[in-house]
Parts: C-alpha cells; structure tokens; sequence
C-alpha cells in the first residue's frame, strides 16, 4: 500500500460529500424505502407483542394504547433522510405515541444536515430527538462510565458497520441495549454485492485502518450465528452507476471512486498498478453489469433482524 494513501474518514467533509455522490449514483435509499414500507409495519407489530393476529393497523393501534412511549436509537444515522421515512411509517401506524429518538452521528456536517431535515419537516409530532455527536464506541464507554441504564424498543445500525473497530462486541453491546421484545436492525452490503468482490481482492491494499473495515452481512451472519443469536434476514438489490468512474476528468466519477475505495483522493494517490487493476475488476461481471451503456455496479444490501 502506498504511503500517501489514507483512509476517507480521515476527512469529515470529503466523506460527506463522497456519500452524497453515492446516495445521487444509487438505488441505496430507494431499496431501504422499500424495505421501511413494506417491512417496518410488521416489525412495529412484533414490538407490540401482538403478532399472532392478521390485521396490522388494529393491531397497532392497540399497541398504541398499551405504549405511549417508544424508545429509539439510530447508529451512524448520517442525514437523517432514511431515519426521517422509519419516523414517518411508525407514526402513521402509532399516531399519538410519542418517539424518544436517540441518535449516534460522529460527522458534525451530518448531524448539522439532520437537524436541518428535522426542521425542514413540518408534521414532525410527537417526537423528542437527542443528539450524540460520537462514534458507537465512545457512546458505549460514556454509557459505561455513567453507568446508565437506558434500553431501546427500536435499535438501527444502518450501513455504519464499516467503520467499528470491532463489530462483534458492538453487535453484542447494541443487543444488549434492547429492551424486552426490542428488535435490532443491522443493514449492510450483502455478502454477494461488487462491494464484497471488490474488498476481497483488494481490501488488503487499500488503507484499512481503524477507521473502516471491509466486512459484509456474510460477517455478520458469522458473527451473529457465533454468538447463538436468532434473526432473520431479507436481500434488498440495489445497485449503483458508476459510468463517471471511467470518465476522464470527472468530478463525480472521482468522489465515487473515493467512495468505493473508502480512500481520500484515490485517484491522485493511488499507485497506477493498483488503480488500473481496480478500475478493470470495477467492470468485470462479480462487481458490475453493463446496461444501455452504463456501467451499473451491484449495490445488493442485507437487512438482518436480530430477535431479542
Ligand atoms: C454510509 S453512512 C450511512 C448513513 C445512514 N445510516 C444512511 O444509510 O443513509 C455511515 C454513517 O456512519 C457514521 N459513522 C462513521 N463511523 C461511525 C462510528 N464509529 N459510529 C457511529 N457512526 C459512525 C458516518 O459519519 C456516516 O454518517
């Protein structure tokens, strides 16, 4: 590995701008939407202990009557688009409930993005943010200082597991947070994305660090199997254009491939074997499919849901 080359997250700003590149070039969001609609209801009804009945809205609304209060936490919730459409379906299936909603965002530009999404949004109800501006881990070592005690019915840990230095132990404290039939959602590039292609032939040359690891929801299922947890998981194709990638002087196409290599400038600080060797596997058939024209990079995520 060249010396020169360091990791994305060492640059707050640059990585904010990468992501926001990513979210433009991606079906990520839209395939998690889908899952929020079509998925969340029911995960809201298992929370209310009420899954044996057929019809969800009663159900909930009994659950509604039974809870006033739900407790959730986002990990790594970035700007907030994604929490914001999870706060919309479990108001529109609890109305009246109120949401203490917990939030892990170390990137200052994130969370500034977030609260001004908050602000942005005017049917915003019935819910009381709190902001942690720190990393899972640094969260974890203040819980245990203070020695608090808090619980959550709704933990998410929506695609941040890169950036743990050990994922194991911060499954295992998250879980350990839930409260009674809580329910913990971990989402992540699947097993079988260009992303998992990609990190396995290169994860080694590129700067790994402290600060990002290369680990897919075939990890996780490792782990979570390892340590006898029970969960469910859901595939969600997505993929991701990465025509720019291979347009000369594109400003895009160079953020993108900051993000896909998880490296700060890659492009003028990679050395040229390693940089043609990625740019030639990003077009082969593991990582990308050629569609009208455009390269079109497998962006497949996995939705685990861990049982309590
Ligand atoms: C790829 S973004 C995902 C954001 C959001 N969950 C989404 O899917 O749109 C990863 C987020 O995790 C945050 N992050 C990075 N390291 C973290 C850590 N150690 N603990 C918690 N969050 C972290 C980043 O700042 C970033 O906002």
């Amino acid at each position: 590995m060249a010396s020169s080359m360091r990791s994305l997250l060492s640059d707050g700003q640059q990585y904010a701008e990468t992501f926001h590149e990513f979210l433009n070039h991606s079906t990520e969001h839209q395939c998690m939407l889908e899952f929020i609609e079509k998925k969340l209801p029911a995960i809201v009804q298992r929370l209310a202990k009420i899954c044996k009945e057929d019809n969800c809205a009663a159900l909930l609304s009994r659950f509604a009557n039974r809870k006033s209060t739900i407790e959730i936490l986002g990990v790594g919730s970035g700007t907030g688009e994604i929490d914001l459409q999870m706060i919309s379906q479990i108001q529109t299936h609890l109305p009246g409930v109120l949401l203490n909603y917990d939030v892990i965002e170390p990137t200052q530009e994130h969370i500034l993005k977030f609260k001004d999404l908050v602000a942005k949004t005017s049917d915003l109800k019935n819910i009381n943010f709190t902001w942690h501006m720190k990393t899972s881990s640094e969260y974890e070592k203040d819980m245990n200082e203070t020695q608090e005690s808090k619980t959550f019915d709704f933990i998410h840990l929506i695609q941040m597991m890169y950036y743990v230095k050990d994922a194991s132990s911060t499954l295992k404290f998250f879980k350990s947070l839930l409260a009674s039939n809580g329910i913990l959602l971990i989402l992540i590039i699947s097993g079988s994305s260009g992303w998992a292609s990609l990190w396995k032939t290169y994860g080694h040359r590129l700067p790994l660090n402290d600060l990002c690891v290369y680990i897919t929801s075939s990890d996780i299922k490792n782990m979570l199997d390892e340590a006898e947890y029970k969960y469910t998981y859901y595939e969600l194709p997505s993929e991701m254009d990465i025509t720019e990638c291979f347009v000369e002087g594109s400003k895009t196409g160079t953020l993108l491939l900051d993000f896909l290599t998880e490296t700060y400038n890659f492009e003028k600080t990679a050395p040229p074997d390693l940089k043609a060797e990625i740019m030639d596997t990003l077009k082969q058939p593991e990582c990308s499919i050629i569609r009208d024209g455009k390269i079109i990079f497998n962006n497949t995520l996995t939705a685990l849901l861990v049982e309590p």
